[in-house]
């Protein structure tokens, strides 16, 4: 393979996670970290700032920044099974009702009604014809579109057909449903660039959702999204857990344009990980089609600019990082069933909700060690102990997405003494 570089960028003309690719990259890491080398082409990261996770200002520019110019998850495919399926869920602030129309199409609206902005719908989800208010009954198509008013005679003048729901951009990767706020904003195609690419394997149309999990938690948003980006924390943190299925230090890290990364380890066996998920019955070996690379590693992915993916042969563990105020984030985890060619994917999804506990219990054992070593950091982080947090090399994907907020933000819109340094972090794009 031919790799090239240009200025920061590295240039890769494959899959970045070529099997020999990856095994290079573990072989290397297992040299330096023997010789106890730092990587000599990797630069040494600038401090960051610890009021990027305390203050008050730099959480309200987030908010318009990042959030409102942001590809975000919204949901999964198979939780809208039919025409008027819908979920509702409020995003930066802001009330969003999805739904899937009577064409399979699935429609993102802010949820707030056209007459006097009421909030329309309130249920959190269901199935509905139409989209009703309950205030005045003003009613909506699953487009969006207002079609009944009661006593329209009252209202000379209306014109229904101005007064359709706002509309939010809605695109789907696979099973996976993202919404974006800026209506200018790229395709979310191009916004996943190489992390499309590095999980477009994945044979979506056989992913189901079987199992969600919600926590809240005390902790500004980023320093969760951080500890799910970086795994030097898994030998102290994760002593029983994941330590003794995963040799941390012998990963591949790579950084990726937009802010998002790829984080490949190697098992200590090769069936180390894909044990743990196949006790639940889910599928076996070499049945998904998926790469090489799967069974024989932990491939986990920070999607930008708050989403942590693991992807098994059988189990898609997504994990989505919402900011409730600039001192509490809530971690929503979603368990979904990868089934094999030709089995029936409601049938796999099923059994595992029922019958396949052990990857839901490792996974929700390893999120609550995170959890518990987040305890109190906020108050911590707050309380003037410290300014500047110093990441090291295998944190570099933290690094790299503090370096997209800041060009979402703009640097001359960041408060004085928050910014991050470009320090020339090697960026992976594909040719
Ligand atoms: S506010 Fe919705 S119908 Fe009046
Ligand atoms: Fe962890």
């Amino acid at each position: 393979m031919e790799v090239k570089e240009m200025s920061r960028r590295i240039v890769v003309d494959s899959d970045i996670e070529a099997l020999p690719r990856i095994q290079r990259m573990w072989e290397l890491a297992d040299e330096n970290n023997k010789s106890k080398q730092h990587p000599a082409d990797f630069p040494a990261m600038a401090e960051i700032p610890v009021g990027r996770y305390t203050r008050q200002d730099f959480f309200e520019i987030e908010n318009t920044a990042i959030w409102k110019q942001s590809w975000l998850l919204a949901g999964f495919v198979d939780e809208f099974a039919k025409p008027g399926s819908f979920k509702t869920t409020t995003i930066a602030d802001v009330p969003v009702v999805l739904v899937r129309d009577d064409k399979g199409a699935i429609n993102a609206f802010y949820n707030v009604c056209q007459h006097r902005g009421s909030k329309l719908i309130k249920a959190a989800g269901g199935v509905q014809p139409n989209l009703t208010c309950g205030y005045h009954c003003w009613t909506y198509n699953l487009q969006g579109e207002l079609k009944f008013v009661p006593d329209e005679h009252d209202f000379p003048g209306l014109d229904k057909g101005g007064k359709s729901l706002r509309s939010i951009r809605c695109e789907k990767f696979g099973a996976i449903i993202f919404i974006n706020f800026d209506e200018d904003a790229a395709p979310l195609q191009d916004f996943l660039g190489v992390l499309g690419s590095a999980i477009g394997d994945v044979p979506m149309d056989r992913v189901r959702l079987y199992k969600s999990v919600s926590r809240e938690l005390p902790v500004n948003w980023k320093a969760v999204l951080d500890n799910f980006a970086e795994n030097y924390h898994v030998k102290f943190v994760h002593t029983h857990t994941l330590h003794p299925l995963v040799d941390s230090k012998v990963a591949a890290r790579q950084c990726l344009s937009n802010g998002h990364s790829a984080l490949t380890i190697k098992p200590r066996t090769a069936s180390a990980i894909g044990s743990v998920v196949k006790s639940d019955g889910l599928a076996p070996a070499d049945s998904s089609g998926m790469k090489e690379v799967t069974s024989i590693s932990q491939r986990a992915y920070t999607l930008f600019p708050n989403v942590s993916i693991t992807v098994t042969e059988s189990l898609l563990f997504v994990l989505s990082i919402w900011p409730v105020s600039v001192n509490q984030t809530r971690a929503d985890g979603y368990f979904l069933s990868i089934s094999r060619t030709g089995e029936d994917p409601e049938a796999t999804a099923k059994a595992a909700a029922e019958a396949g506990e052990a990857g839901v219990q490792f996974f929700s054992a390893v999120m609550q060690q995170d959890l518990d070593a987040m305890e109190q950091m906020q108050e911590a982080m707050s309380s003037g102990g410290i300014e500047k947090i110093r990441l090291g090399y295998k944190e570099q994907q933290i690094y790299n997405y503090n370096l997209e907020f800041d060009r979402l933000i703009g640097k001359n819109n960041i408060p004085d003494g928050l910014e991050v340094e470009d320090v020339g972090l090697p960026i992976i794009v594909t040719a």
